[in-house]
């Protein structure tokens, strides 16, 4: 049998897999878009395990693998022996003599490495504490749709150096664009945190506006999950001027657009007036997970076509 192929950060894949990636996306929303069946994965299962809520990632990878012709089982570590002690090795040998492909949301980078470690079948990072490889594949490929080739281009990080900053800044040194990143002090971004070996594809600013300034994507996330807010009132404080506005998109470079992967906080992170505004494309965004992980899960289980 051989080693499976896993997607369990963004430089998993080389920017030759991604430009197929790109433009196999554009076939399969093409073809979503003028309800053509297309069902390469007939009878294939996708096993999804979450130990943090979604909404996005849920939705996204069942409709996926459902329209590719496949199936899909969603399991809960609270429900389910995987949050009541078995080790992750088993856990992963049962489960990937059972399905052909797994997707797990958890919240530690090292769990879903010992799962592919000992899995027979692909295996996607849907979220962890470090990164958010499929996030960022739909925030490309947006970027794309809207802007043409991000080769060359700037993004502005503005907010928190968390998962999706970390993955923005491997996807940044693999393609080649520059990432403008602000954090407010005490919350910076550490590039080898984020798996980088290169560091002249980013610039860090103490200033979000600066950071902003020319940038053809301005980006940020929920400076607290959601759900938790409660317990984070001082974060809130040390965030309040770091939120997305619309003197931010004004410096921006003309046709800038805005992302976020929600969910979002309207008021905190972000203004109601740039997230609802003309140049925001969340919503395509949002879409875009489903397009472009059914793209992921058919290169992962049948390669090329
Ligand atoms: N962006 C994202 O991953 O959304 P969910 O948390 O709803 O899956």
């Amino acid at each position: 049998m051989n080693a499976p192929r896993h997607y369990l950060q963004f430089k998993d894949f080389s920017r030759a897999e991604y430009d197929y990636l790109f433009d196999r996306t554009h076939w399969i929303k093409d073809r979503f878009k003028r309800y053509e069946p297309h069902h390469p994965l007939f009878d294939r299962t996708l096993v999804m395990i979450f130990e943090k809520a979604s909404t996005r990632t849920r939705l996204s990878f069942e409709a996926g693998m459902q329209q590719l012709g496949g199936s899909a089982i969603y399991l809960n570590t609270r429900d389910s022996q995987l949050g009541r002690g078995e080790p992750v090795e088993d856990a992963a040998q049962v489960i990937s003599r059972m399905s052909d492909i797994v997707m797990i949301r958890t919240f530690e980078q090292t769990i879903i490495e010992r799962f592919a470690e000992y899995s027979r079948v692909p295996v996607i990072n849907g979220l962890t504490n470090e990164y958010h490889p499929c996030q960022i594949l739909a925030d490309i490929f947006t970027f794309i749709e809207h802007r043409g080739p991000i080769q060359g281009k700037t993004v502005a990080w503005v907010g928190d150096a968390n998962n999706m900053c970390n993955t923005w800044l491997q996807a940044a040194e693999l393609l080649d664009f520059k990432v403008h990143v602000s954090t407010p002090p005490g919350y910076e971004v550490e590039p080898e945190q984020a798996g980088c070996t290169r560091t002249d594809h980013f610039v860090r600013f103490d200033d979000p506006m600066e950071a902003c300034r020319g940038a053809d994507l301005v980006t940020t996330d929920v400076w607290t999950s959601m759900g938790f807010e409660a317990e984070n009132e001082e974060r809130m404080r040390d965030f309040a001027d770091w939120q997305v506005d619309a003197d931010m998109m004004q410096v921006a470079n003309p046709g800038a657009v805005f992302m976020h992967c929600l969910p979002a906080h309207r008021g905190e992170e972000v203004s109601a007036e740039v997230i609802d505004g003309p140049q925001s494309v969340v919503w395509e965004e949002a879409e875009n997970r489903l397009h472009v992980q059914k793209a992921l899960m058919e290169f992962l289980l049948i390669g090329k076509v």
